[in-house]
């Protein structure tokens, strides 16, 4: 199953990645292109540290409600900082509030990822909760979604990653989470 870390990076995020290298866990960050030059040095370690390093957009809009330019503006420009910041050109895609319908899915141009559990982190931004959560939801191939933007969830993380193992869980990227299918551009997983 997949961690997946929305809207950073952010103040927490170099503690997450000294949590996720103590328990040798790889996530997928998917990052806003708006904070990557104040943290190039994050997202370089991100992918040195063997996570995946995915789009959100440049400022978190709501796509639907952007033109089809602007929406291909929201992926380029973040895609161009990423690759900038790390030389790794993310391949995954996840639109802000997970608002996207056939057209800004052809203006985006790539795999959308969704998820299976949505801690509702930002609401709740307890740890107990967030530990509780991502331990008991995730099924087989789940996609869990936090955001590396609170401090409740960052401090969840070791515990979530120890609850998943002692379940068995392997804890893997969304993009070998997929390996061996075909994603295609504009379409959403998992099915949605
Ligand atoms: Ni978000």
């Amino acid at each position: 199953m997949a961690l997946t870390f929305d809207d950073g990076p952010g103040e927490y995020t170099a503690h997450l990645l000294d949590e996720l290298k103590q328990a040798d866990a790889r996530a997928t960050f998917f990052m806003l292109g708006q904070n990557v030059h104040a943290h190039r040095d994050l997202v370089r370690r991100m992918a040195a540290e063997g996570h995946e390093l995915a789009n959100h957009s440049w400022s978190h809009p709501q796509l639907t409600s952007l033109s089809s330019a602007g929406v291909r503006s929201q992926v380029r420009r973040t895609q161009e900082a990423i690759k900038e910041a790390s030389g790794v050109e993310p391949t995954l895609f996840r639109p802000p509030y997970g608002a996207t319908d056939a057209r800004v899915g052809k203006a985006i141009g790539m795999p959308l990822i969704m998820w299976s559990v949505d801690s509702l982190d930002w609401r709740y931004r307890s740890v107990a909760r967030n530990a509780r959560v991502g331990v008991r939801e995730p099924r087989r191939d789940g996609v869990v979604l936090y955001h590396d933007i609170h401090e409740a969830s960052v401090e969840a993380a070791p515990k979530v990653v120890a609850g998943l193992k002692r379940r068995g869980f392997t804890l893997v990227t969304v993009s070998e989470l997929y390996q061996g299918k075909q994603l295609k551009p504009g379409r959403l997983y998992p099915k949605w």
